[in-house]
């Protein structure tokens, strides 16, 4: 078989887009840039001429800085935008908005935005490459592949294993990216928290549920744990924050008491001490500070190789 060189899809606006070779392709060009990063001269003239807006209208610490490194690492130039300060507040729609930044001659954009679809409205409307920085509860296709390489590097292969995704699995962009993103690469996937947090349509997607968490714990070789994300929870899904704490928290005392070492990761921002404690956040066996690294060569190799496609 041929070796891909240049990725199946013009835009990035979700895992569920591409294919296994798309994914180590990326993989293997974050490897490079992994390597530049860690260079005393970090920074390279890939995408010199480019011109990159990065189109925030939902908050984000480090999805918005990972992407403005990794671009300007990469020697683009830059404009961002954050809603809050921005005409939208006026009343001025998203496609007026953005036409007006592209009228501006801007090659790449990359959205966060809470609707769910935005990415996907957006490269149906205008001409210029689309990352998916996170779309509502859909996807951030960024963040699973950086969690995927994480365990790569963690593991050296994805195949074959074991990762419990545990908590706000309902709400959460996170684990529908990592869900599609891990199985393509041949690990195998199971969700853990309250049965209200966990979709209906989960076993359609191939994912086994495991109601108990120590039992979820002992199964797995990499905990994902997701925060409760209270913004979007307009009903009650459980009494209260100390009893989900209780059943689906993951301390030091739990984490020691299994019966082999298991990798933690979490994909920010830490609620600490509701679902990860700070012992097991800041442990030997956490990659999280890993994860965040890692982010910004996944997105320097994202970057560089749809800007490869531009024409
Ligand atoms: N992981 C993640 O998307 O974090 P931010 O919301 O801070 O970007």
């Amino acid at each position: 078989m041929t070796k891909m060189t240049k990725l199946s899809t013009k835009h990035l606006l979700g895992i569920k887009y591409l294919q296994k070779e798309d994914i180590n392709l990326i993989f293997e060009t974050a490897d490079h840039f992994k390597q530049v990063i860690n260079r005393p001269i970090k920074k390279v003239p890939s995408l010199r001429d480019i011109t990159i807006a990065n189109l925030f209208f939902e908050n984000s610490t480090r999805t918005k800085l990972s992407f403005e490194l990794a671009e300007r690492r990469l020697s683009a130039d830059v404009i961002n935008f954050a809603s809050s300060s921005s005409s939208v507040t006026k009343g001025e729609t998203l496609i007026d908005t953005v036409n007006n930044i592209l009228s501006m001659k801007v090659d790449m954009v990359v959205m966060r935005h809470p609707n769910p679809g935005a990415a996907y409205f957006l490269s149906q409307h205008v001409d210029a490459k689309i990352i998916n920085a996170g779309d509502g509860a859909h996807e951030h296709p960024t963040q699973a592949l950086l969690d995927g390489y994480s365990i790569r590097e963690k593991y050296g292969d994805l195949k074959g294993k074991k990762i419990i995704i545990v908590g706000d699995v309902i709400h959460s962009r996170v684990a529908l990216s990592n869900i599609f993103c891990l199985q393509k690469m041949g690990a195998i996937v199971k969700v853990c928290g309250p049965l209200t947090l966990i979709p209906k349509y989960i076993s359609s997607l191939g994912v086994d549920v495991i109601t108990n968490l120590k039992d979820a714990l002992e199964w797995c070789d990499v905990a994902m744990m997701l925060r409760i994300q209270l913004e979007r929870q307009n009903i009650k899904y459980f009494p209260s924050i100390r009893e989900y704490t209780l059943l689906y928290g993951l301390d030091k005392a739990l984490l020691d008491s299994l019966s082999k070492k298991i990798t933690i990761m979490h994909p920010g921002p830490i609620n600490r001490g509701v679902e990860i404690s700070s012992d097991v956040a800041d442990s030997n066996q956490s990659i999280i500070l890993n994860q965040v690294e890692n982010g910004v060569a996944i997105r320097m190799a994202v970057l560089y190789l749809l800007a490869g496609r531009i024409d």
